[in-house]
Parts: structure tokens; sequence; C-alpha cells
């Protein structure tokens, strides 16, 4: 066991916006963080966000106030109440503070002419709250934030483990002791003793066959707080972005109809005055309304080929497009051979965020000691049923921050190494890795990759039932199985990718496991969790979390409270 600990320490899985933001923080208060990343920090997901971060500023309000406190409440109706609301507040509320703190940090954000921070329209906001960098914000803060993060590396505060794929968090008896990860490019395997670490690995899109997410978003890292003891939470909320480029699911940004761009079907109407539901926010309607209405008015036969309608922004004009837009324009003709300019982009609805994640409280602690998560591969939750666009970013900083400064102060306390529990761990993984490394089995992993985003993108999208989420358990458990007899055909060390798929396909099935689960229980209509045998939304029997355990092996539903001090539920009124 190689341990290169200098204490205190904070050992921090991702390198997106949560993690590099949870690294500054430990930083910040003496302690010296780890940070692992399966790719480089800035070929994280996060890079790919586009429109922008939602904040009370009130920038662009003409004359009307804004606040945290309306920020609030947009985000709980958005949510469809499931949110826990004293966390929501939390984040409206330090929100202000992390955006003005990384503005000062350098954050090249689009101005409005005083030169304010500019801020444009997202759906289910009461005011143009989302401010951005054109559409590439997610650039502009990632980078941002790895600048901070390499000056503090240059005081030996920060280190980056680059290409690093954490295979196991080491937890005993609701313990935390470090992390268990091997080299990509030399497959030295090593235990990293801390008694702080924190999850901050993004989501799990790639679960389904039509995502707008990285290769890397496989909810792996939601896999390691699961084996290690930590349940998962509201795994059944899936958000479906409205628009996604046909062809590839490349996100075409929310942005685009913050802009005023429009939705229209193949008699170039704008469908969505047709749904009572999205009438009058029209495409500002939150998303989950939108995808839900785009996909009804493609079966209905008014789509293109069955698949595809058009978002229509050729009326903004080309230097709207060229000034706000430049990433869309860009990716419609490098993509599609399509210039928005001069013609509509085709789009379709496609996997974009998980809602659900490693279960923590306000505080980002999960059930076992020293173990944190936060942004998308935790739940805190934020985001309830449905996420408003924009305010994924604000949750990977405040919460990124959160985390780390808990855990910092964590770390700081007496230290528990316990030896024979590390090394136990590390020749666990060891073997394992040998053992799929050396698996000759009949089945290939990639059959099992296709036959499992194929079951959860039909049995498992946008509309749901009863019966096709039986057979979505019974199809996942069949790989679950069929896993163990893998074979392998690349048997090197160094950058073996099919070794690498393999140890995340384990940690998708688990997690499409239970995400299976809490969408067969939540017998309702909630946010993006549409039962159409339970078409509505039943706030006396499931106004609670659902909650599941790995169980060794045998995971187990359960239930928890939702936090509704702040608004009771009510009708949803767009
Ligand atoms: O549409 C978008 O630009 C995505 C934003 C988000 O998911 O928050």
């Amino acid at each position: 066991m190689e341990n290169e600990k200098l204490l205190p320490q904070v050992i921090i899985i991702g390198g997106g916006l949560t993690g590099l933001r949870a690294a500054l923080e430990a930083a910040k208060s003496g302690v010296k963080a780890f940070v692992f990343s399966k790719v480089h920090p800035l070929r994280s997901h996060s890079v790919a966000a586009q429109g922008g971060v939602n904040v009370a500023l009130g920038n662009n309000a003409e004359g009307r106030e804004d606040s945290w406190e309306l920020h609030t409440r947009d985000t709980i109706k958005g949510g469809d109440f499931l949110n826990d609301q004293d966390a929501t507040a939390l984040m409206c509320k330090e929100g202000i503070e992390r955006i003005i703190e990384i503005e000062h940090w350098g954050c090249p954000f689009s101005r409005t002419e005083e030169g304010r921070i500019a801020q444009r329209p997202f759906g289910g906001g009461t005011f143009p709250r989302t401010a951005y960098a054109a559409d590439r914000t997610g650039h502009a803060l990632l980078n941002t934030l790895y600048e901070q993060c390499i000056r503090l590396k240059s005081e030996g505060l920060i280190t980056f483990h680059d290409e690093w794929h954490v295979v196991s968090v080491i937890a005993s008896d609701a313990i935390c002791y470090g992390v268990i990860a091997y080299n990509l490019k030399t497959r030295e395997v090593r235990a990293v003793i801390s008694n702080a670490v924190i999850i901050a690995t993004g989501g799990a899109g790639r679960i389904y066959r039509n995502s707008t997410n990285a290769l890397i978003n496989t909810g792996m890292g939601m896999s390691l707080g699961y084996l290690a003891g930590a349940p998962l939470k509201d795994m059944e909320f899936i958000q479906f972005h409205p628009t996604t480029l046909y062809g590839s699911n490349i996100l075409i940004s929310e942005g685009s109809r913050g802009e005023g761009g429009f939705l229209i079907n193949k008699y170039g109407k704008r469908y969505l005055a047709e749904y009572p539901d999205s009438a009058k926010a029209m495409e500002m309607a939150p998303r989950d309304i939108i995808a839900r209405n785009t996909v009804r008015e493609i079966q209905k036969g008014n789509g293109f080929d069955n698949s595809y309608v058009l978002l229509d922004l050729r009326h903004l004009g080309g230097e709207k497009i060229e000034e706000r837009l430049p990433g869309i324009r860009e990716l419609s003709i490098k993509f599609a051979g399509i210039d928005p300019i001069e013609n509509p982009i085709p789009v379709q609805p496609g996997q974009h965020y998980t809602m659900g994640g490693i279960d923590v409280n306000i505080n980002t602690e999960t059930n076992i000691k020293g173990l944190y998560a936060a942004g998308e591969a935790a739940c805190v939750s934020v985001h309830g049923a449905n996420r408003l666009g924009g305010n994924s970013l604000l949750e990977t900083i405040v919460f990124g921050a959160i985390a780390g400064r808990n855990a910092s102060e964590y770390a700081k306390g007496d230290y528990h190494l316990n030896e024979s529990i590390v090394k136990e761990h590390e020749e666990k993984e060891t073997e394992r890795l040998s053992k799929i490394l050396s698996s000759n089995g009949e089945k290939t992993q990639w059959d099992i990759w296709n036959a499992l985003q194929a079951t959860v993108m039909e049995k498992v999208g946008i509309f749901r039932e009863k019966n096709k989420l039986k057979e979505a358990l019974e199809n996942i458990r069949g790989l679950i199985n069929t896993y163990k007899d893998i074979g392998l055909t690349d048997k090197g060390r160094s950058m073996n990718m099919e070794l690498y798929w393999a140890v995340e396909l384990h940690g998708s099935l688990l997690i499409s496991e239970a995400l299976v689960m809490g969408a067969l229980s939540r017998e309702e209509s909630r946010g993006s969790h549409f039962r159409e045998d339970f078409p509505q939304r039943d706030d006396e029997n499931f106004l609670k979390h659902t909650i599941v355990s790995y169980n060794n092996g045998s995971p187990a539903l359960g239930y928890k409270d939702v936090d509704t001090s702040i608004m009771k539920p009510e009708e949803r009124k767009y």
C-alpha cells in the first residue's frame, strides 16, 4: 500500500466544476486536496454546459427586483415540490456570493450595456435570471476555476491525479478510510488513504442511448458511494432536455429559446400552444413539460420522420445568433450541416440530467462518516423532481464549496487509519481488476452496454408504465448476471479501454437497477417521472424521497421525508 498522505487532506473524485470548487475550498481551509479524475479536468463534462447559471442578480429585470427567495420559489415549483426546500433556499441564497466570487476570479461572463453580468430568461423562471458567457458558460466557469486551482497547485495545496480511475471507496462500519484507484496509463493499483473523501463525479446520462452527456458520465461515481453503503435517492427522476440535435443528441441550449427561438412542427406551427401545461409559458415552460409535449406532437404524426421537430432561430437574425449563440451555430453547421441563420435546427428530446444521486444532507454528508458527495452525483435535493435549466451550474459551485469546507473541517479532526481494512480493500480490488482483465467469458461487454442503453431508453424513458418497468428490471437483473461471464480481448496494461469500460459497466448496471426500482415504486406522475398508468401527482402517498440501499447485492427500497418548510405543495400553474 502506498500512502502519500500529508495530514490533513481531502480526496476529491472528479475534476469538474464541483470537484474543482471543492478543492479550492479545501485549500482555503488549509487542507491539501488530491483531485482524482478519469480525464484531464478541462475535459470534464462541466465544460459542455452551454446556456448559463441561474442567480438572482436582477441585472436584466427591467426595473423589477429579483431575489433569492423568488428564485427558491421558482425552483420548488419547477421541481414539483419534491425539493428539500431548505437546501434549495441555501443554494439560491449562497449562489449570489459564489457567482460574484467567480466573476472576481475573472470568469468572462457576457455583459449588459452598463457592464453588469448579462442574464437571459430560462424555462420556469419568473425573471431573466440566467447569467451566461455566450453559450459556452460551462467552459468559462471551468477554465476560471482551473486557473485558480493551478495557482494553489504551485503552492502545493492541490494535487491533480489525471487519468486515474477510482474503483472503490474504502469504508467499513460506516467510516470512510480513502479510495482505491488505478493509473490508466500503467495500471498501477493504489490505496490512497484519507479520512475525508468527496464524490463529485457528475451524472449517469450514458445509461441511456440518446443523451447529451459525455461518454464518461456512466454513473459509476454514484455506484462508488452506493457500494460503500451510502443509499441512492430519487433515482427515478431523469431529465430529458427538449432540444438535442437530431442524429447525435448534442445539446442545443435552452438559451436558444431564452433568446426567442420557436419550436415548430411540420406545419410550421408553434405546437406548444396546443397543450394546456405549456400554452402560457410556451418555449419557456419547464423542460419536463416541453419534452413530453414534443414527444406527444411527434407521436401525433406532426413531427418529421416520426423522430424530430424544428427549432427556428431565423427571426433572431444573424447578428444576435452570432453574438449570443455562436456555439449553437457552430454545432449545427458541423454536426447537422445546417446554419440556423438560414434554416431551422432538427431537434428531439434526449436524456440530459440525473436529479437523483447519492443521498446527502444539506451539509453534503452521506451516512458514512467522512464520505461526502456533491453536484450531479449527489441528491441534496435542490432540484426535486425536475431541475430548472441553469440551476445545475449553481449547484456545482455552491455545494462544491460546502463539501470542500465540511470535508476539510472533518479531515482536521482525529485521524483514524485502519491499516488492515485498507489492505483488505486494496487486495480485493486488485484481485477484482485482475479477474476482469483475465476474463475469457463468452459474452462481450459491448452487447451488455447496448442492451442496457436500449432497455433504459425504451422502457424507462419520458413515458413510463408498470409492465415496461417490470420488463426493464428483469432485463437489467439478467444483464447483471451476464456481466459475470464477460471476456476481454485486450489484456494490455496501458490505457486498456476495454478494462476501463468493463469496470464502468458494473457501476452503470447497479445504478440502473436502482433507477427502475424507484420508478416502479413511485405510482404517481411528478416532474420528469411520468407514469401513464398513474398520470396525476399524488401528494398524499408520494410526497417523499425514494431511497435504494445496496444491501450486499439485494437492493432494498425505502422512503425519506421531504423538507417543505417554505412552500406547501399546491397546484402547479405556469
Ligand atoms: O440548455 C442548456 O443550456 C442547459 C442548461 C442546463 O442544463 O442547466
